[in-house]
């Protein structure tokens, strides 16, 4: 008996065959260091050093040169280096501080926790970056502050930002947790503001193995204020001028994070590679829109976010789960609805952008080390989900 010329295989069966993609794979960008790692790690077990110490100093030189800035101080979080940052400003009760509602909780609970009011600003729909225009109508007598976020690694539109907090005499605190090398105009960003805060969680572009943060600055003596403020305020040694907190970095944090670091550039590369074929291949496709990249900025792409514009952003998040591609949602409500915000936020009333993305926004895989095949794999299961392709 001769073999069918066709056989036609169910839908389901093919569904079957899609590779897992996950949305990082930190095991890929560590295996080839882990000798590196093991090094600097018995290295710093046997100096006995364990907190602050030369490899924070040799960390702090490295992140400030590599970010255009002058200085940099070594901190336990990017959540502390807002805070920090904040307190060397001192920014407290009474003050506002303009901030984009869709963005990460630790932007705006660092301005609550000091008893000043986060003043929700919309952000635009293209880049997902704050809406200078919003923050125009918002500003006030009691306007400090504002905190331009890079979301996902791109920059916020720093040049404008620059002249309207210089118009109303506004301190401008970076956002940089997500966005460690992303330029605008060919200048690093943290270096417009009066500081750039970076977080070394393990999902950011310089990722570490547990929690650190850095402030980079270009001003010695906001940098140095956030040097007393990190270890409690305190020189000479229970002797305290400020009241500071344990904001330090570990030794072993830092030593870890210069192993990756002259590998960081190259890891944006890969993840910029990545970024343009999405964008490339999901042109024209109806029920998805990609982010624009303004074309003064080059984005480091911690996260492709993508809009599902026709209202199945979660039955589409469903379909990736069930075809195994990694997928989630940054973020899911705007910060000015978040239960502890109540009657602490102002301005949230009019924010029309914020609640629409929450509703439409889903990050796909942009790591690194992701394949070629899988990335081809990703864009299939997108097309599958009945996109024309
Ligand atoms: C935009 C943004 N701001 C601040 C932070 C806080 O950083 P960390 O997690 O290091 O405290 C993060 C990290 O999750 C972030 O994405």
């Amino acid at each position: 008996m001769g073999r069918p010329l066709f056989i036609e295989i169910p839908l389901t069966s093919l569904n079957n065959t899609n590779m897992p993609v996950p949305l990082l794979d930190l095991s890929r960008q560590h295996a080839p260091l882990q000798s590196a790692f093991k090094e600097v790690f018995n290295r710093v077990l046997e100096s006995n050093g364990f907190v602050l110490g030369p490899d924070v100093k040799a960390l702090e030189e490295e992140v400030a040169a590599y970010c255009d800035c002058s200085h940099a101080v070594g901190l336990s979080s990017g959540t502390d280096a807002l805070l920090v940052a904040l307190m060397a400003m001192g920014i407290g009760p009474g003050d506002e501080v303009l901030c984009p509602s869709f963005t990460f909780f630790g932007t705006a609970g660092s301005v609550a926790r000091l008893g000043a009011t986060p003043v929700w600003v919309d952000v635009l729909p293209d880049t997902y970056n704050i809406d200078l225009a919003d923050a125009m109508d918002k500003v006030s007598e009691r306007t400090k502050a504002i905190i331009p976020v890079h979301l996902f690694g791109q920059s916020a539109e720093m040049e404008c930002i620059g002249a309207f907090a210089k118009k109303h005499g506004l301190r401008v605190l970076e956002d940089v947790a997500q966005a460690i090398g992303a330029t605008y105009k060919g200048r690093k960003v943290g270096s417009f503001g009066d500081f750039g805060a970076l977080s070394f969680y393990p999902t950011k572009n310089l990722g570490g193995f547990g929690d650190g943060g850095m402030l980079v600055t270009n001003d010695a003596e906001l940098a140095e204020m956030a040097v007393w403020l990190r270890n409690h305020g305190m020189n000479p040694k229970y002797y305290h001028k400020y009241v500071g907190g344990n904001f330090r970095l570990d030794s072993i944090q830092a030593a870890l994070l210069r192993v990756k670091f002259p590998y960081l550039d190259s890891y944006h590369e890969a993840r910029s590679t990545h970024a343009s074929y999405y964008i490339e291949n999901l042109k024209g496709h109806s029920g998805i829109v990609c982010p624009r990249i303004i074309p003064q900025a080059k984005s480091v792409w911690n996260q492709f976010t993508i809009r599902v514009v026709d209202g199945k952003r979660d039955a589409f998040r469903e379909h990736l789960m069930a075809k195994g591609i990694g997928a989630d949602i940054y973020y899911p409500l705007g910060l000015h609805e978040q239960e502890c915000f109540e009657g602490i936020g102002k301005g949230g009333e009019s924010l029309t952008v914020t609640p629409m993305l929450a509703k439409e926004v889903i990050s796909i895989p942009c790591f690194p080390e992701m394949t070629e095949e899988e990335r081809e794999e990703v864009l299939k299961a997108i097309w599958e989900f009945g996109y024309p392709g």
